[in-house]
């Protein structure tokens, strides 16, 4: 079970994240939308740890991060992938997996890796350089492979689905659905598309300027005035 409380972030005269509380459990899929800029990423940043809030508590099994390293917060349970694909240059795919893995757990474990690999469809990929040898798909497959490595309670996603073709959207949906039935791992998913949220979360929350203004079914949510008006207002420019 993921909790915030009161999460606040400021970057200086900015104020990226107010006064935000939410929670969910390892058993949801859950998607977090709202306008460019609105908080998401920071959100991620202050669970997996890359930004300290400046005022509330994030918790998780009941463990207080808010003031934990990174790699604690990774071997409690919690994984992540990043907006832009972050592979670790010079390594190839293989590699990076055992990195992952040894930032998640300490251990590196061989067959878990090819079963990794192979549930991402990346076997024929393993040796390749992970920096200039893989397709945006592909780089997208690393990234969750990599989160998958940490061997994550809670999936951290932040637009994987972004770029991809319908094809590709259709094959992350479906692979979206598997871990979290199958392998039993919570997701939150940033995703701007509706239809795709929909589809894939039985649960929404919505931010917009740092505040969350709406969390529920995605019928609901995106039915809210209050939703419509922040994705269409002026002010976002
Ligand atoms: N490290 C930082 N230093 C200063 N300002 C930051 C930092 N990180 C984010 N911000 C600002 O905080 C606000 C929220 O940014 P964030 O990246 O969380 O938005 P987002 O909802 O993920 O947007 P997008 O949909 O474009 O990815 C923005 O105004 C951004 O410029
Ligand atoms: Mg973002």
């Amino acid at each position: 079970m993921l909790k915030l409380e009161g999460v606040t972030i400021q970057f200086g005269g900015l104020t990226a994240l107010k006064d935000v509380s939410f929670s969910m459990g390892s058993d949801q899929l859950v998607g977090l939308v709202g306008p460019n800029g609105a908080g998401k990423t920071t959100l991620f940043n202050s669970i997996s740890g890359l930004v300290r809030p400046t005022r509330g508590r994030v918790e998780f099994d009941g463990i207080e991060l808010s003031r934990e390293p990174l790699y604690r917060r990774a071997r409690v349970g919690i994984g992540r992938t990043f907006q832009v694909p972050q592979p670790m240059h010079e390594l190839t795919v293989r590699e990076n997996l055992i990195v992952a893995q040894r930032f998640g757990n300490g251990k590196v474990d061989h067959g878990r890796i090819k079963e990794i690999l192979e549930f991402m469809d990346l076997s024929a990929q393993a040796e390749r350089d992970a920096a200039t040898g893989l397709a945006l798909q592909e780089l997208k497959r690393l990234e969750v492979a990599k989160a998958l490595a940490t061997e994550p309670k809670l999936l951290l996603l932040d637009e994987v689905l972004a770029g991809l073709e319908t094809n590709g959207k259709r094959y992350f949906t479906a692979k979206l659905e598997e871990l979290h039935r199958q392998f039993k791992i919570g997701i939150l998913i940033i995703e701007h598309d509706i239809e795709t949220v929909s589809t894939l979360c039985d649960r929404v929350v919505v931010l917009n300027f740092g505040q969350l203004i709406a969390d529920g079914t995605p019928d609901a949510v995106f039915r809210d005035p209050e939703v419509i008006k922040s994705y269409t207002g002026a002010d976002h420019a």
